[in-house]
Formats: structure tokens, sequence, C-alpha cells
């Protein structure tokens, strides 16, 4: 995720806006920049690729002093990592700079109105666009402007702006994107978290949705969307600079489980319209591919292959295509017969998985089309393919993917539903069904989290087990692998995921009141099948904990726990009973007291074969 930090006041804002980029340093970013007011009037602008070392050896340990300042970190979504599309960015005027975290989803409408009406844009940013519409909008009040602008943009922000003519004013405002507003002593500063102002200042106020804040060094004012007052809490924080870096969170991976709304809302954000219509833009490059293809291959390993797993079941019942999903070492050494009507789909969070890169290069000379699935802009991945999607879930921190999970999830259900309609298979109303489920995904995700409060507390109960089996059929059996895996990762347990219907072939003669059974029992055609297998678990003593949908009211009856998940389309079943799977390891690692966020033995990029 991008950073941002704003300053106001007495003191010279370059070398606290600098050391303010090396605290949100943790997050993650691909180039950082700094913009400043100086004494004398003039707009002082320095962006760089790369790491903030990059951005230093260009400033060569000077900025000219200045009163007030912004400065960024950013983490592409739009546009690559380069010094142009670096924030901050500047109107045409020379005098209002902008930085944003988020994403404008109707950034190409409005960057055509900019030109149309004579703009200069300069980057492939979305955010430069704001920089222009606040110019548009100015007549000598920059709150008034920035309200005015936002008014005509849609989708996720959080933004900081100035005036080169209101050298002491910092407007900032939010839209489901944090930003937090610092009260010093005589002096404000506008933060994407804490982390960036800590060492400042501990009084702060956290900004509520649509907030607009009006920053000057003796105070600030927050106004709603409709310019009305909106009173707002200072709040006292006392978090260690490190627990600062992780939001309050004890480790990195409940940050980031945490995030899991957040990031599902811009992973959706400008590919499914407010009618439920999906529309997946990234497509484009292939789409004149997609009529003569005969199949689909996913190719991924670990979390990433179980979110495939998803997508292949997705595209199989959508386009009647067979379509299978296969662990990239696998494929790699025995490839299926590839040819130019085999749509080869690339998955991988950190794009740069050698053995996912290997097998896509390999089908890439087969000739077949190529679709990179990904986080990581800029990634080795990204070069093998003619069309990419990014999950945007921002970065991910933790060895234990979350967060990239059920955007990928996400990510390849529209893709697939994307394609089916391309092809002519998946009908307006099934198309707007799915799509309406998507965009209620983020306030699920989060209801989800709310039912799992419990979660990491029942966990403890069972941290002493010998071992666990995940099982789930159907739709839900990718969970129960995924389920499996976080545990193995983090907790070092031993524990499998299986086919339900799978137990009584083998894996059955495990179960004993020492190696309870985890069914991903939520809303599926075969729920009562898979209920069945769990009562044959029952029987061998095995603890059952169940993962079920809201309303099911006989889950109570096979179960020794239950955690429910809202309801949601099938096909996005994963999104929501991952949740308190992710929380069940998380809770059972701390009891066992191991290393969350680094576990032994595994890296967050596997670079090698
Ligand atoms: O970066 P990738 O998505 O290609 O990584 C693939 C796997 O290495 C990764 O998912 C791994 O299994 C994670 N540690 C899962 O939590």
């Amino acid at each position: 995720m991008c950073g941002i930090v704003g300053y106001t006041g007495p003191r010279d804002a370059g070398p606290i806006l600098l050391e303010g980029l090396r605290h949100l340093e943790y997050r993650g970013y691909d180039s950082a920049g700094i913009a400043l007011v100086a004494d004398d009037g003039e707009l002082f602008v320095e962006k760089r690729a790369g790491k903030l070392a990059n951005l230093r050896s260009a400033l060569n340990g000077r900025t000219p002093h200045a009163g007030i300042g912004l400065a960024h970190t950013r983490w592409a979504t739009h546009g690559r990592p380069d010094d142009r599309n670096a924030h901050p960015h500047v109107d045409c005027s020379g005098a209002i700079t902008v930085v944003h975290n988020g994403i404008i989803e109707n950034f190409r409408e409005l960057r055509d109105g900019l030109v149309a009406r004579g703009h200069v844009l300069v980057s492939e940013t979305d955010t430069e666009a704001l920089a222009h519409l606040v110019e548009e909008a100015y007549a000598g009040d920059l709150a008034a402007a920035v309200r005015s602008a936002l008014g005509a943009a849609h989708g996720a922000y959080a933004i900081a702006v100035m005036h080169r003519a209101e050298p002491d004013r910092l407007v900032g405002s939010r839209m489901n994107v944090p930003l937090v507003v610092g009260i010093g002593e005589g002096e404000t500063f506008l933060a994407s978290d804490v982390a960036a102002i800590l060492e400042h200042t501990n009084r702060v106020i956290f900004l509520e949705e649509g907030d607009l804040a009006d920053l000057r060094p003796w105070g600030v004012t927050v106004t709603g969307p409709d310019g009305g007052p909106r009173e707002r809490p200072v709040s006292r924080i006392d978090w260690t600079p490190e627990a600062a870096e992780k939001g309050g969170y004890a480790h990195f991976m409940l940050k980031e489980i945490h995030e899991q709304p957040q990031a599902l809302r811009q992973c959706i954000s400008g590919r499914v319209r407010r009618d439920g219509r999906i529309r997946v833009e990234e497509l484009g490059p292939v789409a004149p591919r997609l009529a003569a293809l005969s199949r689909v291959e996913l190719v991924a390993c670990g979390t990433a292959y179980h979110a495939s797993l998803v997508g292949a079941a997705a595209l199989q019942a959508w386009t009647g295509l067979p379509a299978r999903a296969t662990v990239g070492s696998e494929f790699r050494y025995s490839p299926p017969p590839l040819d130019p009507t085999t749509l080869v789909i690339a998955v991988s969070q950190s794009g740069e998985t050698a053995d996912t890169i290997a097998p896509t290069r390999y089908a890439r000379e087969q000739g077949c089309p190529i679709v990179a699935v990904t986080n990581t802009v800029g990634s080795a991945i990204t070069r093998e393919a003619e069309a990419v999607l990014f999950l945007q879930a921002g970065p991910e921190i933790a060895v234990a993917a979350s967060k990239t999970f059920t955007t990928q999830v996400a990510t390849l259900v529209m893709l697939a539903a994307a394609i089916a309609r391309e092809r002519g298979s998946l009908g307006v109303e099934e198309e707007t069904a799915l799509g309406r489920s998507l965009l209620a995904l983020p306030a699920a995700a989060q209801r989800a989290l709310d039912l799992s409060v419990g979660v990491a507390g029942m966990a403890g109960r069972y941290a002493g087990s010998r071992g666990f089996m995940f099982v789930g059929r159907g739709t839900t059996f990718p969970t129960a692998l995924e389920g499996a895996l976080k545990l193995k990762e983090i907790s070092y347990v031993h524990a499998e995921g299986y086919p339900a219907g799978e137990l009584k072939h083998g894996p059955i003669s495990l179960l004993d009141a020492d190696c309870p059974l985890v069914a991903v029992a939520t809303r599926s055609t075969v729920y009562d099948k898979l209920i069945s297998n769990v009562m044959e678990g029952r029987a061998r003593d095995a603890r059952v904990i169940a993962v079920a949908s809201e309303g099911d009211e006989q889950i109570g009856r096979f179960a020794d726990d239950v955690v429910l998940v809202p309801d949601t389309h099938e096909i996005l079943g994963a999104v929501l009973a991952i949740v308190p799977l992710q929380l069940f390891a998380y809770g059972v690692a701390l009891a066992r007291g191991t290393d969350v966020d680094q576990p032994r033995n595994l890296a967050k990029s596997v670079t090698v074969e």
C-alpha cells in the first residue's frame, strides 16, 4: 500500500517528511517522492523510482527550507513504477500538489475530459487527474476546490493536497482508505498511518469515510462531503514505533487478515459496475483469441494454487471448456499438450516464483495466450504475459499469504466471468447476480471477521492436538487445502487438506480424539454429502470444528465448535470461509509460540526451483 506523510508548521518540513517516509518503508513500495513549498514561495518536487535511498541521493542531503510539504511512497496500481509515475503529482500551473493512496475508478473518463479541456497530463496515473481537477475548481480556497474535485471522482482514496498560494495549509480527505491527522504543538501532520508521525506527536484524529481535513499549523477543521462540520475525537496513541508499523496488531499476518475487506474493495473496484456487470478491461490484449479456445490451464504454487482451483472450477462451469489448475513444479516437467488454443493463466502473488514463471514461459513459447494474475507491478511474471490482472491488495509482508488468497479468488472469479461473457456462455442474469455478490464481498468479509472474534481463543483449546484433518467438497475443498496450509506454515503442526469423500479411502485411520476434523461446511450443492463424511469422522472420536454459513441451524448437531460466516455466491465461498481458518491458524501458532510472520524454513518469495 502507498504511504503518505504531510507537515505544516514552524520547523523545516524536508527532514521531517523524509524521516516519516523511512517509518513507512515496512509497507513496501516501488518509488518515493517529496514536494515542498519553499520559504521563497517556489514549489520544489523530487521523486525517484526504487528505494528511498534513490530519492535521498537525488536530493544529495539537501531540501530547500520550507514550513510545509507532502511526501509519498508509491506501490504501483496504475502505470509502471518509474520516476514519472511516482507521486507527488502537480497540475498544469505548477501550483497544486497531490499525493494519493487508493484507486480512482473513473480515472480514464476523468483524464479524457481533462485532456479535451486542454490539460497536459504527463504520467499514466489516476492520481494526476485529481491535481488537474483541483486546478479547475480552485478559486482561492483549497478545501473547497478539493471537495469539488472529489465530487467528480469515484473510488477509494486517501489524498493530501497543498497549493503554493496557501503556504501553511494542507488538505486531506479519505474514502475507504485510512488517513490520520496528527496534532502537535503549533504544527499538524497528515499520514496514511500513525507510524509516520509518532515520533512527533501521539495525538491523532482517525478520519472517517468522506471526511475532509483542513490543516493549519495551529489546528484542524474536519468537514463532511456536504461541507458541514464533523466532530472527531482526538485519540492518544501509546504504541511503540514497532507496534505502529503493524497498525497496533501484534503481527503483520493479523493486520493483513484484517485488511481483507479493504483489499477486496480495491480488487473489485473498477471491475464490477454498480449494476453488477463485470468489466475486466485488462483482458483486452487476449480478447481476440478467446473465441477459439479449446481449454484453460492455470499454473501456480502454494496458496496461489488453491485460489487457482476455484478459478478453474469457475472457468469450467461458465465457459464449458475443460479447465484445470496444476502446481507449477509439476506442470514444468510434465507439461500437458499446449497449443495456441490453450489459454494459460499464471497466478503468483509475488510474480517472482520460479516454479510458476518457468512453465508460463514454456507455454508462451508454444504460442499459448497468457494471462498473469499477480499483486506486483513490474514483476517477472508480467513480462511473460499478454494480459495482466493486478490484485490491488497492497503489499503483503507476512510470509503466510492471507489477503492475497482472497483477492486471488475474487480476481480469478471476475476473470472467469469476463471470459465466459466474451465467449457468449454467461447470461446477463447470472453475471449480474455474481457481480452483486462481488460488490457485497468487502462488507461480508468484515462480517466474517466480526463473527470470528472468538476463533483465536478457541484455537488455543486445540493447539496441543497431534494433527488436523481439514475437509471440504466441491467448491469448499480449496478452502480446506488453504486452511491446512496456513496451519502447517505458521504453527508447525501437521495438517492435511482432503476432499471429504476421500476420508474413508485411507486418511480416516488418522482420526481420533487427538486429531480434530475441520469441516468447511458452508452452503454448497454437496453440503449433505459433506455432513455424512463428517459424521463418519465423528464416529471415530474426532472432535469436529465446522465453518458454516449463517442461517445453518442444523450444523450445531454435527460439530463441537461452529464458526459462522455470511452466505455468498457459492463460487466466492472460499473468500469468506478462509477468514476464520486464517485466524484459527494464527491462534494455534500463538498458543505454540512460533514465529508467525517469518516461520522457519520459509521465504515470502521463492525465486529458486
Ligand atoms: O508469490 P506466489 O504467489 O507465487 O507464491 C507461491 C507460494 O510460494 C506461496 O503461496 C506460499 O505457499 C505462501 N507462503 C502461502 O502462505
